[in-house]
């Protein structure tokens, strides 16, 4: 059978002898170099064309050939090739090989580290019974058009494509998951717990962790209109961060209600329209000065009272507080108790707290909302999220109560290298399979294709190579054994197999390697 695909994973909290990985993901922080050229020239022109296979023994030769098999120096080929030295094309350009500002390449190493990551992610979501699922990169611009005032709206990466349609590259997964829970309709029974992990763009303003491009994990219930979705979603948060070795003590979540304003602008007859502006508006605060909020605020429609009242609740911290401005039998409160009960159920209080300024800038949000913040206050929030119940129906679907979260792959591998907890992530190739003579090329892949049929990774050396870099290649990638095909050997049906850890050498049948 064949072997999951597993992922050696060697975490700092978890060992005590390795280092950390600290240059992966190196462009979160460190803007790539100026600028190196290369030229480029066609796969034809790189190509030295050969005349006959390298694969061509693909079974056991037979018992009369006459060759030594157990030699290990690799004799009789050679890498020189004398071709004529090749010219550019006409068409040959040198390009600027740095990614566009903002976006990045995943190397191997970085790639590595990627999958650790969505792994992680993908094993928490179905820990927590959720689906996956996965939406088009390019959506419709009007998906995005909320006319709040949000800066998402100006982030946007919008164009006309070839059909004069206007479209944009997705800065969030949420309009996209509304639109297909809509289109499937009642095809879906309720609730619905997707998630799903995707690249989304924005064109920001670079800061430590904020990005052009960033892969965003999403986990949504829809259908649930009680706060025990916002509670389940948290528990998975905290499942993840936990996995990951980050604790209680390196970040937590500040959680509120946008029902906390509403009842607030409600006491002073703030048109309903002027909610989700001044929503956005204050989620401005901190980032732009106290003067222009309350400038902002008064567009659209608040009185001086109302503005001073909503600060001053703004900036509470406890649940007390708060029930004791806006009384107990209101929506806000009673659903804000109601999380922080069932937070100490799940056994993550610890992980909580109460902060009325939290708003979140996207304009869909309706009850509670939380973000994810790193306690020492370095970093951007690490994740958020809440509930949308009127996100659906305003794309003219049902109203189904809905809420989720978006948790970006940016900022939370920032946080690890903070506190020393990037794991090590190797590459891990079990085997390495090497033919001893040109001529058992296709007997050495014969070898591979047997192993990776039982489900073994197998590095195949593809071209003549002295037994030393094949040692070389093999510490690289981590091999464990090392499988030689020697001639007298393989005419027996036989390889040679090395323990590459311990150097203990047998000949194995090949229908006995496993
Ligand atoms: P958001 O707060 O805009 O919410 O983004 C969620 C997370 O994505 C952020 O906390 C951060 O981790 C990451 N993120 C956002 N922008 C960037 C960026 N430019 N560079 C790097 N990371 C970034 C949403 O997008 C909502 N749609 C989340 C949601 C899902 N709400 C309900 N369901």
């Amino acid at each position: 059978m064949a072997a999951a695909p597993s992922l050696l994973i060697l975490h700092p909290r978890l060992t005590t002898t390795l280092r950390p990985l600290s240059l992966i993901y190196h462009q979160f922080t460190v803007h790539p170099s100026p600028p190196t050229r290369l030229l480029v020239l066609s796969a034809r022109s790189r190509h030295h064309s050969s005349s006959t296979s390298p694969f061509a023994s693909t079974t056991p030769l037979n018992s009369n050939s006459n060759s030594n098999a157990t030699e290990t120096v690799r004799a009789g080929r050679s890498n020189s090739v004398s071709s004529p030295p090749l010219q550019p094309p006409e068409y040959a350009q040198k390009i600027d090989v740095n990614p566009p500002k903002g976006t990045r390449d995943f190397p191997p190493e970085e790639m590595r580290l990627r999958n650790w990551l969505f792994h992680n992610f993908r094993e928490v979501s179905e820990l927590f019974g959720f689906e996956e699922v996965d939406y088009p990169v390019l959506e419709s611009e009007a998906l995005y058009i909320r006319k709040a005032g949000e800066e998402i709206r100006d982030q946007l990466y919008c164009f006309e494509d070839k059909g004069n349609r206007r479209v944009a590259l997705r800065p969030e997964l949420t309009p996209s998951l509304a639109r297909l829970v809509i289109q499937k309709g009642k095809s879906v029974p309720l609730p619905i717990k997707w998630f799903a992990i995707g690249q989304c763009w924005r064109y920001e303003r670079m800061t430590r962790g904020r990005r052009r491009e960033h892969y965003q994990w999403n986990m949504d219930i829809i259908g649930v209109p009680d706060v025990t979705g916002e509670a389940e979603l948290i528990s998975s948060i905290v499942t993840f961060f936990k996995r990951i070795g980050i604790t209680a003590k390196d970040v937590g979540f500040k959680i509120s209600s946008r029902k906390v304003l509403q009842e607030v602008l409600s006491l002073y007859s703030v048109p309903e329209t002027s909610f989700a502006k001044a929503c956005i508006i204050i989620d401005k605060m901190g980032k732009i000065p106290m003067e222009e909020i309350k400038k902002e605020l008064k567009l659209v429609d608040l009185s001086n009272d109302a503005i001073e009242d909503l600060l001053q609740v703004l900036s509470m911290k406890s649940l007390t507080e708060l029930e004791e401005k806006l009384g107990g039998s209101g929506e806000a409160v009673r659903e804000l108790k109601n999380l922080f009960s069932l937070a100490e159920t799940f056994g993550y209080s610890e992980w909580i707290q109460f902060d009325a300024s939290v708003v979140r800038g996207l304009a869909y949000y309706t009850g509670i909302v939380f973000e994810g913040f790193d306690r020492e206050g370095k970093l951007r929030a690490i994740c958020g999220g809440g509930r949308y119940d009127r996100l659906l129906s305003t794309f003219g679907g049902d109203d189904i109560p809905a809420c989720g979260f978006g948790f970006g792959d940016a900022v939370i591998i920032e946080l690890l290298k903070e506190r020393q907890l990037l794991p090590e992530v190797p590459l891990e190739v079990e085997n390495i399979v090497c033919s001893l003579d040109p001529d058992l090329q296709g007997a050495a892949a014969t070898v591979a294709t047997h192993l990776r049929g039982k489900g073994q990774r197998v590095d195949l050396v593809l071209e003549n190579k002295p037994l030393k870099w094949v040692f070389k290649r093999a510490a690289r990638i981590n091999a464990r054994r090392l499988i030689l095909v020697g001639r007298s050997e393989w005419e027996k049906g036989m390889v040679s197999v090395k323990i590459l850890s311990t150097g203990e050498q047998n000949e194995v049948n090949l229908d006995d390697l496993q």
